[in-house]
C-alpha cells in the first residue's frame, strides 16, 4: 500500500528532520494581481506553505495556474501584491541576484554570442574564478550532461534539448545552495530525460540543497521530489509527501507498484484541483 500522507503534518521534531529544522522557503498569505490598463487579473490567491531547508519540492498544476509566477517571487523577480515570500539559506535571506540562488528557466537563456563552454563559465567569470579553474569546472559539468565535444559550438548550432542540457550545466557549475527550476527537462527525449533526471538526483542526494521544481510531468515530480504541491487555478490544492527511500534508483522505482499507485494518486489529485477541489 502506498503511504500517502499530508506533508504539512510531518513533524519537524522527528530526529530525521531535526538537523534540517531551518525553513528554506516561506509563502505567507501570498496573493498577486497582474494589473494592465484594461483590467486586473488575480493569478495567485492566499498561497501559504513552508519548505524546510534542503527539501526537494515539486510544484505541479495546469497551464496558467501560477507556477512560474510563484517561482519568480522566490527569485525576487516579482513582488507579491499581498503577503510575504522569503527564501533562506540557513539564517541568510536571499534573492536574485545572488550566486547562491540558481534559476533555470523553461526556455533556455544561453547567451547567443558565447560558445557553450563560455556560457557555462559565465557565472564563474562573474565571481572572479581563475580561467583554468572555470574551464575545468565547466568541462566537468558539460561532460556530465552529455555535451562533451560540443564545447565550442554556439547555442544556435545546438538542438533545443542540447541547449536545455547546456543550461543545466551552467546552473550546476555555479553550485548554488538554493535551486529554482522551471520545467528544466521538458524539451528532452524520454531516454535523455531519464538519464538527466538520475544524474541530477544523484548530485542532489549527495549535496542536498533546497529545490523548488516546477513540472507538468507528474511522473517526474514523484520520481524526484520529497513532496509535491498540486496547484489549482492560483491556489494550493494538495500538499503530498513522496515517501520513497533515498538514494533512489529511478529505473527501478518508475516500474514499481508503489510508484504506480503514487502516480495514480497524484493524477487524481491533479484532476480534483483542476475542477476546483482542495484538501
Ligand atoms: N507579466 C504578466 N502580465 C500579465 N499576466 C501575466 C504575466 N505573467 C503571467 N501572467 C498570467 O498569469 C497567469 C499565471 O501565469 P504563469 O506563467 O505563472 O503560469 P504557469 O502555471 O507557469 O503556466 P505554464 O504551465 O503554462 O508555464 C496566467 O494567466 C498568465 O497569463
Ligand atoms: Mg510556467
Amino acid at each position: 500500500m502506498t503511504q500517502v500522507t499530508d506533508a504539512t503534518a510531518r513533524s519537524t521534531a522527528s530526529p530525521q528532520n531535526a538537523e534540517h529544522a531551518h525553513i528554506g522557503l516561506t509563502f505567507e498569505h501570498v496573493s498577486h494581481w497582474f494589473v494592465s490598463e484594461k483590467d486586473a487579473k488575480l493569478v495567485l490567491e492566499d498561497l501559504t506553505f513552508q519548505v524546510p531547508d534542503q527539501q526537494f519540492v515539486a510544484i505541479v498544476g495546469g497551464s496558467g495556474c501560477g507556477k512560474t509566477t510563484a517561482l519568480n517571487m522566490v527569485a525576487g523577480l516579482i513582488k507579491p501584491t499581498e503577503g510575504r515570500v522569503e527564501a533562506r539559506i540557513g539564517e541568510e535571506v536571499i534573492s536574485l541576484p545572488s550566486h547562491r540562488l540558481g534559476y533555470m528557466w523553461a526556455r533556455d537563456t544561453l547567451l547567443p554570442w558565447r560558445t557553450l563552454q563560455r556560457n557555462v563559465e559565465f557565472g564563474l567569470e562573474v565571481r572572479g574564478m581563475s580561467k583554468a579553474e572555470r574551464r575545468a569546472r565547466a568541462g566537468h559539468y558539460l561532460e556530465m550532461v552529455g555535451l562533451a565535444g560540443s564545447e565550442r559550438k554556439f547555442p544556435q548550432q545546438l538542438s533545443h534539448g542540447m541547449r536545455q542540457r547546456g543550461s543545466l550545466a551552467r546552473l550546476l557549475a555555479t553550485e548554488p545552495s538554493f535551486l529554482l527550476m522551471d520545467e528544466p527537462f521538458s524539451a528532452l527525449d524520454a531516454q535523455t530525460k531519464g538519464v538527466m533526471q538520475q544524474e541530477f538526483l544523484t548530485i542532489w542526494e549527495e549535496e542536498r540543497r533546497t529545490v523548488v521544481y516546477v513540472t507538468h510531468d507528474l511522473t517526474e515530480a514523484a520520481l524526484l521530489a520529497d513532496r509535491v504541491l498540486v496547484m489549482g487555478q492560483g491556489y494550493l490544492a494538495f500538499d503530498i509527501e513522496i515517501p520513497f527511500e533515498r538514494p533512489r534508483k529511478l529505473d527501478e522505482l518508475r516500474f514499481s507498484t508503489e510508484f504506480a499507485e503514487m502516480n495514480r494518486y497524484l493524477y487524481d489529485r491533479l484532476l480534483d484541483a483542476q475542477s476546483g477541489g482542495r484538501a
